[in-house]
């Protein structure tokens, strides 16, 4: 399904979030920072798709910045947007191929939805972070606001299929996106995972009226 929409991928989200989603990926890089600024430091991008958030990572970054996904398309044309300044790793993310404690950070980004396991997949992403290393996960979320809450599920189950199918060609990756946020635990409760699979200083910020979330922890050990 990822194969197939990979050419259209990055109009789409720019398109479907009226461009909001360069602001969320550049809170990302700020809320990384510290790690970014040392020279000696790397940096994992998991399920990094077309690379938007690799490429944002390494703006004005010391650390090394690599990027990993298991679609093949998607990495092609990540590839192709560093130019070469950024590795790209094929792997599942349920099953990394790096060693245990290798980064000292690690995004994830739209991608935690889509693992068959949520929870094994915070645990997967823990054992490749050094101890100290920060665990970074944007999702789309459900906001709460009432009347906004309605007006934004209207444009998420049937604007977005729509436009996505009609550009894309496959509508089914456009109903699939909808339903896998809507399975996707709450902000509160994807927190408390994070803290279950071993996470410490768990916190989160509300995106765009609760329609995207960033969630933080720090392995301990
Ligand atoms: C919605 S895209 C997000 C891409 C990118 N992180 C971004 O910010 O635009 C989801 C990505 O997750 C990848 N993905 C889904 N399941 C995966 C898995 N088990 N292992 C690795 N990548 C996966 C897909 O190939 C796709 O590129």
């Amino acid at each position: 399904m990822f194969s197939g929409i990979a050419g259209r991928y990055d109009l789409l989200n720019h398109v479907l979030s009226l461009n909001i989603d360069k602001s969320w990926r550049r809170r990302v890089r700020s809320e990384l920072q510290a790690v970014l600024a040392d020279p000696n430091a790397v940096v994992l991008d998991v399920a990094c798709g077309t690379g938007d958030v690799s490429l944002e990572l390494r703006r004005d970054a010391a650390a090394t910045v690599i990027g990993t996904d298991f679609c093949r398309p998607m990495l092609i044309i990540a590839q192709e947007k560093s130019r070469g300044s950024i590795p790209y790793v094929e792997a599942d993310a349920m099953k990394l191929s790096f060693a245990d404690n290798t980064f000292d950070g690690v995004t994830i980004a739209f991608g935690l939805r889509n693992l068959a396991d949520h929870a094994a997949g915070l645990r997967e992403l823990k054992r490749v972070i050094k101890p100290g290393g920060r665990l970074c996960v944007l999702e789309c979320s459900n906001p709460s606001i009432p009347g906004f809450s309605q007006v934004f599920k209207l444009y998420f189950e049937t604007v977005v299929p729509r436009i996505g199918g009609l550009i894309s060609g496959s509508r089914r990756a456009y109903t699939y996106l909808p339903d896998r946020v809507s399975r996707f635990p709450d902000k509160k409760i994807l927190a408390a995972m994070m803290e279950e699979a071993g996470f410490a200083e768990v916190r989160f910020q509300s995106l765009t009226g609760g329609t995207a979330a960033l969630h933080l922890g720090t392995k301990t050990i």
